[in-house]
């Protein structure tokens, strides 16, 4: 059985006292909690105040994003192991907005996976199709391209240690939310390609999330279908009380 899995995308929102006040609420109300893993993405800059204050409790903590070279000249950037240093447990890698508001190409996101499992952290791996290539019905050859070339090289065995994220990129942030049978049928054929870029027990132990205007009142149908095993969740995120809700759906 997969565990299911609810991590919050905080993505550029949020002050230092805004973050704290999130986190507190969430180890208060989710301290009982242990059927469902939790996680937050915070902006880099507060991941380690939201550390200190999570101490001892069960959620993790993830980055946003990450550089995929360990140390030197790269201004602005982060390192793998600097994030491992702080103690992240995941980082979220080719998020639609990195892909098409950043310009972040399938080979990068390569890189960043390759150097993520290297360092003993998790990556959360984002695919999804454009609201035109779902209409023109190429989601499928989107989603294929977006998988095997993300996993390029990578070492089969290490595969299993991905968390894939699906997420359309017209449900994100629009409130228009994939129907559970649009998203699970995704899902599915994300699942038979890792079977077939690794093997059969990775793709049936891996956890696949869905991301896109998940709210309170649309988890449990999603959470429902047999491919779906959690959610990444940007906008509800934000607020203490619909993330305790959607962590707590069943
Ligand atoms: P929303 O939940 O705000 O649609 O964002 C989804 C997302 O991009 C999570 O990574």
């Amino acid at each position: 059985m997969r565990k299911p899995i609810m991590v919050g995308n905080w993505k550029m929102n949020t002050t230092s006292a805004e973050a704290t006040a999130l986190v507190t609420a969430l180890k208060t109300e989710l301290n009982e909690v242990t059927d469902v893993e939790i996680g937050v993405c915070p902006p880099f800059v507060y991941i380690q105040p939201v550390k200190q204050i999570l101490q001892g409790s069960n959620i993790k903590t993830g980055a946003q994003n990450v550089y995929w070279e360990s140390k030197g000249a790269f201004t602005g950037q982060v390192s793998p192991g600097m994030l491992k240093d702080i103690g992240c447990d995941y980082v979220l890698v080719g998020h639609s907005e990195c892909r098409h508001v950043m310009g972040e190409t399938d080979e990068v996101i390569n890189k960043k996976i390759k150097v993520l499992l290297a360092a003993g952290l998790t990556p959360i791996f984002c695919v999804g199709e454009k609201l035109e290539q779902r209409q023109d019905n190429t989601t499928e050859n989107v989603i294929r391209a977006q998988v095997e070339q993300g996993l390029n090289g990578v070492p089969k065995e290490k595969i299993k240690e991905i968390i894939v994220a699906y997420e359309p990129v017209w449900a994100i942030g629009t409130g228009k939310t994939a129907t559970p049978e649009q998203a699970q049928e995704v899902h599915s054929f994300i699942r038979k390609l890792i079977s077939l870029i690794s093997n059969e027990e990775t793709a049936q132990g891996m956890r696949i999330m869905y991301g896109g205007s998940v709210k309170p009142d649309n988890i449990k149908g999603l959470m429902a279908k047999d491919d779906i095993d959690g959610a990444l969740v940007g906008g509800a995120s934000l607020k203490a009380d619909s993330f305790v809700k959607l962590v707590k759906y069943q």
